[in-house]
């Protein structure tokens, strides 16, 4: 199975909804991985919990009110330190600073008792009996610097029952949640290793580039510059070609020194591929965690230079000269 995706859980309390996603992580077809609990309440019981499954534990200590800058500072730092790719707050009762949010944008993912936009904030479970709503439900969304206002990435509906209280449509709510939140964890952490994604992704930073079309190179998709009939490929998108696991984009390297030296240095991220290596294309693994998008565009605007016409590289660097 390809490299599971590293995910760390903030909480303040109980943490049930942490402990859903622990105990999802146990099947092992599971695309995500707890590496890392914390919060800000160092007794919070769910910390005990993520303990004793063996979760690294960052307890932190509560802010006082003007501490709240080092101890978002701190989290984040803990957070790096795990290495994680994804943050879910799970009952996490902190408000967000901007610049945090920022540095964890798309990555971010909160559970909220309410179906939203119903309900933002605290006490919701009332508001929605307050309101006689016949339903209720939970909503996992992304994080942005709205409160509870992110896009929404999965909903359960839950039906009220006429004698609910506040704590019982709660307690059935939180079932709700155990469910949806590992659910929409693992497709959204699914999402960024599937080859249309990938191929998404990079036919947006492809065409960043002067006068590149796309067309399929012996049936995989693939990247030319220089017009319709002198154009030459500078890219191609290898999904689980001839073969490999892998998904990976084909750019061309120097030559066979260059590409046997990156490998050797990182295994991980290169290797030689098949029947293309010959001619000094090299494979750059995309379905992998952490992949970095700026180096990705590096690799396209270098390879891209290398088949794109004279006409065209003398512009740019005429640019670059300025
Ligand atoms: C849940 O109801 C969640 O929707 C909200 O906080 C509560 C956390 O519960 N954000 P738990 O700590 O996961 O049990």
């Amino acid at each position: 199975m390809a490299e599971r995706a590293r995910v760390a859980v903030l909480i303040s309390g109980r943490g049930s909804n942490m402990a859903a996603l622990v105990y999802a992580a146990k099947a092992t077809d599971c695309p995500f991985e707890v590496v890392l609990v914390s919060g800000d309440r160092p007794e919070a019981p769910g910390l005990a919990l993520a303990e004793a499954e063996g979760i690294v534990v960052a307890r932190l200590a509560s802010p006082a009110s003007n501490q709240k800058r080092r101890f978002f500072e701190e989290l984040d730092q803990a957070l790096r330190r795990s290495s994680a790719d994804f943050v879910i707050l799970a009952g996490f009762m902190r408000i967000i600073p901007d610049d945090f949010v920022e540095a964890w944008s798309g990555r971010m993912l909160n559970i909220h008792p309410s179906l939203l936009p119903k309900y933002r904030g605290l006490v919701t479970h009332a508001a929605a009996l307050a309101a006689e709503d016949t339903v209720a439900g939970c909503t996992v969304h992304l994080v942005t610097s709205e409160l509870d206002g992110g896009p929404v990435l999965g909903q359960t509906e839950v039906a009220i029952l006429p004698d609910d209280t506040p704590e019982t449509l709660a307690e059935r709510v939180r079932i709700a949640e155990h469910q949806l939140l590992p659910r929409v964890l693992a497709d959204y952490v699914s999402r960024e290793r599937s080859p249309e994604w990938i191929e998404r992704r990079v036919d947006e930073l492809a065409c960043t580039l002067p006068e590149v079309t796309s067309r399929t190179a012996h049936g995989s998709p693939g990247w030319r510059v220089g017009g319709d009939k002198a154009g030459k490929f500078f890219a191609i998108l290898s999904v689980r070609h001839h073969g490999e696991e892998a998904i990976a984009l084909l750019v061309k390297s120097s030559g066979q020194d260059e590409m046997a030296a990156l490998i050797e240095a990182e295994p991980d991220i290169y290797y030689r591929p098949a029947y293309y290596g010959a001619s000094g294309w090299i494979a750059l693994r995309l379905d992998r965690s952490q992949v970095d998008w700026d180096h990705v565009a590096d690799w396209l605007q270098r390879s891209w230079r290398t088949a794109a016409p004279k006409r065209l590289t003398k512009l740019i660097d005429a640019a670059d000269a300025f």
